[in-house]
């Protein structure tokens, strides 16, 4: 994600501020910029490395604010990168998150006579404030009033021209801490870049404004209360900040799934009405609503969210859906009519087998759309709309907070096309405060993972898994099955639990696991009698179950709860145990879990 880094002090800003980026390039990024009122502004698509080299010698000056964009909106190209500054150059911004009422601004001040140089919501907020300064007072009472008329996520920093050596931070959603030195002061997304230089750090809460000059930092909040707060002295280590203190980047991520799951929904709830609002669909609303069939495209676990987005949409928006996977798809010289839609599903954006498939139903001349995590991306780019997923830039190649927010982009469109036809208002709440839920309940998932931990070592020396599940959790079972291959390069299959007797039964014995996904929904009781028929043969279950399922947890031999929800959406919860339970495992195997052997992270080659 986005990374900010600010200094005010006394030495020369330039080298810090570069530093300070190299020292976010972990967080991922696809351009940089940097700021210094005396000198100006340089921006660079790519690595740290070519602004590096696209600074002047000569950049002078003792402060300044600098940033890594992972892009939100807008593609990955100079004009979008950050900082931004308003039309007439007074204010300069540095902004992390996404402001969801950007349009209606940007309307606004485009009537004021403002204009515009970026797609980005983040120039807004530094055209706002230079409108709010005609009249303010100060800076800082021109800032605060513009806060107040922004809705969505912020860490902000923000210089005027006329007033270097002065930064004003302001946080809401998107994490800040101020890094207070002798007789210097930085202002970053996290300690990283500046745990080198102090390890005394006050970290800001939403609804925090700091002004911040070399020798003094003032924390209120918006309304404008005074925030007497004291720095914390921080101890990690450079590498462990990286991380985010975590041992991997999948640890990391999966940790950040709470906060995913509300970026991903962010804007797009209608909670008076039990509606999704899809920004990047309005543009195809007509062709939506008259859709006759969808066929979604994908590979590995974006073909395995498709899966369960079958379930959601047939069942709320009533529209057939067929799900493939795009390497055979684009081969299979499929039937594309009148009202067929495909929908690309991909973190990348770039694999070369969905990006096909893709190009191959637009070429039948269906209306295409994209699940797509990668703003500017392939697929982002040529698909007709689109909804992102803002997750975040994943960096483990096991993907994990990726595929949960494609579950939630996916929930959110039957939401969506579902209220369009024949899904109830009370049906639309229902779903609606279940989806709103989905944090908190991960955040509850992740505070009993000890349980997993403690277990998954126990099954380290297992040779062939088998995971097993019903309805919207048999994907769920294919997804749990391929992580542990991928990072453990354990043998694992996932299937439906009603094919068992089918087939896959005749291999249980007491060496051979099952991993059964058994959440209280409408087919609770059949998969009960499988995990019986399991047992009955000598094999060991670890079921994942509903919270207070004593039933159910009597006959496996380990089980772990997760809460209820509603039925389409266990999924979303019921993959956190699984991801953790490879992820422990293969710890236990000492395997190098972010880079598995002979995988990738982006597959743009068949
Ligand atoms: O970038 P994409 O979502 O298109 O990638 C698709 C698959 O390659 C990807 O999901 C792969 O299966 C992951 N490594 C699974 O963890």
């Amino acid at each position: 994600m986005c990374g900010i880094i600010a200094y005010t002090g006394k030495r020369q800003a330039k080298e810090l501020l570069l530093d300070g980026l190299r020292a976010l390039e972990y967080r991922g990024y696809d351009s940089a910029g940097l700021y210094i009122p005396e000198s100006g502004m340089v921006k660079a698509v790519g690595p740290v490395a070519s602004l590096v080299a696209a600074v002047p010698h000569e950049f002078l000056g003792t402060s300044g604010i600098a940033h890594t964009r992972w892009a939100t909106h807008g593609a990955p190209k100079e004009a979008n990168a950050h900082p931004h500054t308003d039309d007439l150059k007074k204010v300069v911004i540095v902004h992390n998150g996404i402001i969801e009422n950007y349009k209606e601004l940007k309307e606004m001040l485009a009537h004021k006579g403002h204009t515009f140089v970026s797609e980005t919501d983040s120039e807004i907020v530094a055209n706002l404030i230079a409108e709010k300064r005609k009249t303010a007072k100060s800076l800082v009472d021109a800032v605060t009033e513009s806060l107040k008329e922004l809705r969505g996520t912020y860490g902000l920093a923000i210089m005027a021209a006329d007033e270097p050596g002065t930064i004003i931070a302001a946080r809401m959603g998107s994490p800040l801490v101020l890094g207070i030195g002798e007789s210097e002061n930085f202002i970053a997304s996290d300690p990283t870049p500046i745990m080198r230089h102090t390890k005394n750090v006050i970290y800001l809460n939403d609804g925090e404004i700091a002004i911040v000059t070399g020798t003094s930092y003032d924390i209120f909040t918006l309304a404008g209360a005074s925030v007497a707060r004291v720095p914390e002295a921080i101890d990690w280590t450079v590498e462990a900040a990286e991380k985010g203190g975590y041992e991997h980047y999948m640890e990391k991520e999966m940790m950040e799934i709470p906060e995913v799951i509300e970026n991903t929904m962010l804007g797009r709830v209608i909670l008076e009405e039990g509606r999704a609002k899809l920004g990047g669909l309005i543009d195809v609303a007509e062709k939506l609503k008259s859709a006759k069939r969808i066929i979604i495209v994908g590979c590995g676990t974006a073909y395995y969210a498709g899966l369960v987005g079958e379930y959601l949409i047939e069942s709320l928006a009533r529209v057939p859906v067929e799900v493939e996977l795009a390497s055979e798809f684009r081969y299979r010289n499929p039937v594309i009519e009148e009202g067929t839609i495909v929908l690309a599903v991909s973190q990348s954006g770039e694999t070369i087998d969905t990006l096909e498939a893709m190009r191959e139903g637009k070429r039948r001349g269906a209306l295409t759309l994209g699940i797509v995590n990668v703003v500017g991306s392939t697929i982002a780019r040529e698909s007709d709309a689109g909804v992102y997923n803002h997750a975040g830039p994943e960096i483990g190649v096991a993907s994990t907070k990726a595929f949960v927010s494609q579950l939630v982009v996916l929930a959110l469109f039957a939401l969506h096309l579902g209220r369009e036809r024949e899904m109830s208002e009370e049906d639309g709440h229902a779903f609606v405060k279940a989806l709103t839920e989905l944090p908190n309940h991960v955040r509850t998932i992740q505070s009993t993972r000890g349980l997993i931990e403690k277990i998954a070592p126990t099954y380290a020396t297992t040779r062939d898994f088998l995971y097993i599940g019903r309805k919207q959790n048999y994907p769920t079972a294919l997804e749990g099955a391929l992580k542990l291959k991928e990072i453990s390069y354990v043998h694992a299959e996932g299937y439906s639990a009603g094919e068992m007797k089918h087939g896959p039964l005749a291999m249980i014995d007491k060496d051979f696991p099952t991993v059964a996904i058994a959440p209280q929904d409408s087919v609770y009781e059949k998969m009960v009698s499988n995990i019986e028929e399991i047992k009955a043969r000598s094999g060991r279950v670890f079921a994942i179950l509903t919270e207070g399922d004593v039933y159910g947890a009597e006959r496996a031999d380990d089980a772990f709860f997760i809460p209820k929800t509603h039925e389409y959406l266990s999924p979303i919860l019921a993959v956190i145990p699984l991801q953790f339970f490879a992820y422990y495992i293969s710890l236990a195997k000492g395997l190098p879990i972010d880079k598995p052997r002979n995988l990738a992270k982006s597959v743009t080659v068949e």
